[in-house]
């Protein structure tokens, strides 16, 4: 099998622990969690292992500066700029939102590691300006590397692909992965991996924000596309992608009492902190389904933590998080 470069600074593997309390608590299935909020970059989180093999592209190509972009908290450009100033690269993040009065959280850290930011209130205008941002970059003489929204392409999948590997490896005796979806570079590389490495089981995305149709076709084009890759092109159909988009009706970022409740669930029975946007909702999702009897008592849910616990410290879902529970 062909391979792609790869540089090798997150924490791998993760972790797998059980969640005994947890599991009682919902009256379940034996749920594991992979600790990929432990993968050591900036935090932790999925984009560490998507950048390995994006930074390592972007230094093959002889590029000086990273753009990306995403929203005002998003973990993908926290975890981008830290891995730019590591590797020694100017970085420039174009930012979706109302800025921030105080900056906190990944817009705090994204400054400390020393982004250069721009701002875009509408999100209509971003890819108009992450274009301009690219084109100015290369007038000013510098040679950008534009990393695409939440490091989802081909290159990026890469990292969840490999992540199939490292998890078989771990001997979990898992009938499902459960796990957030959005830009579906995640999504890509476990269904790639799961085909390349011969991972029984199923994989199931809880869409943080997109229809799953949309997810269904664009998953499967960018796990084909990442296929070649690896050496041989592998053409994935809708089909092949399990996506789940009951829980994102109320809109990206709106934080709602699924997400509270099974931020509270695991964080006091399991004392483990899932975040208010993506590991959240998706974990609603999996309660629920749970709940439902989706899942069959007798099987084993691995619920793939992909990070994203600074945003509990952003203004915006201080409140909201503790609510008025004592
Ligand atoms: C914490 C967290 N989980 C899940 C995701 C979704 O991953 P992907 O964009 O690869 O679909 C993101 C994306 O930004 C994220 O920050």
């Amino acid at each position: 099998m062909k391979t792609a470069p790869r540089l090798n600074f997150a924490h791998l593997p993760t972790q797998v622990e059980e969640q005994p309390r947890l599991s009682k608590a919902l009256d379940g299935p034996r749920i594991f969690v992979k600790r990929d909020d432990q993968t050591g970059l900036a935090f932790g989180g999925n984009k560490a292992r998507k950048l390995e093999f994006l930074v390592a592209e972007a230094r093959e190509e002889g590029a000086d500066l990273l753009i990306s972009g995403g929203a005002i908290q998003s973990n993908h450009c926290r975890q981008t700029a830290a891995a730019a100033a590591k590797y020694g690269f100017d970085c420039t993040l174009v930012l979706t939102g109302e800025k921030p009065k105080q900056p906190s959280a990944n817009f705090l850290l994204d400054q400390m590691f020393g982004a250069g930011i721009v701002i875009v209130k509408d999100r209509v205008n971003r890819d108009q300006i992450l274009q301009d941002t690219y084109d100015k970059a290369i007038v000013a003489g510098k040679k950008p590397y534009l990393v695409p929204y939440g490091g989802s392409s081909a290159t990026g999948a890469l990292g969840y692909a490999y992540a199939v590997e490292e998890f078989m490896k771990q001997n979990v005796p898992a009938d499902w992965i459960v796990f957030g979806t959005s830009s579906g570079g995640t999504h890509a590389g476990l269904v790639l991996g799961q085909r390349v490495f011969g991972f029984q089981g199923k994989a199931l995305g809880i869409s943080i924000d997109e229809p799953e149709e949309k997810l269904k076709s664009h998953v499967s084009e960018l796990a084909s596309r990442a296929s070649e890759k690896l050496g041989e092109r592998i053409n994935f159909t809708r089909d092949d992608v399990l996506a789940n988009d009951k829980y994102c009706q109320a809109g990206y970022g709106v934080f709602g009492e699924g997400e509270r409740e099974a931020i509270e669930l695991f964080a006091r029975n399991e004392g483990l902190l899932l975040d208010p946007v993506y590991t959240g909702r998706a974990a609603a999702g999996m309660i629920d389904l749970i709940r439902k009897g989706f899942f069959r008592k007798d099987e084993t849910v691995l619920f793939w933590h992909t990070g994203g616990q600074p945003a509990l410290f952003a203004d915006k879902y201080s409140q909201q998080l503790i609510g008025t529970r004592k």
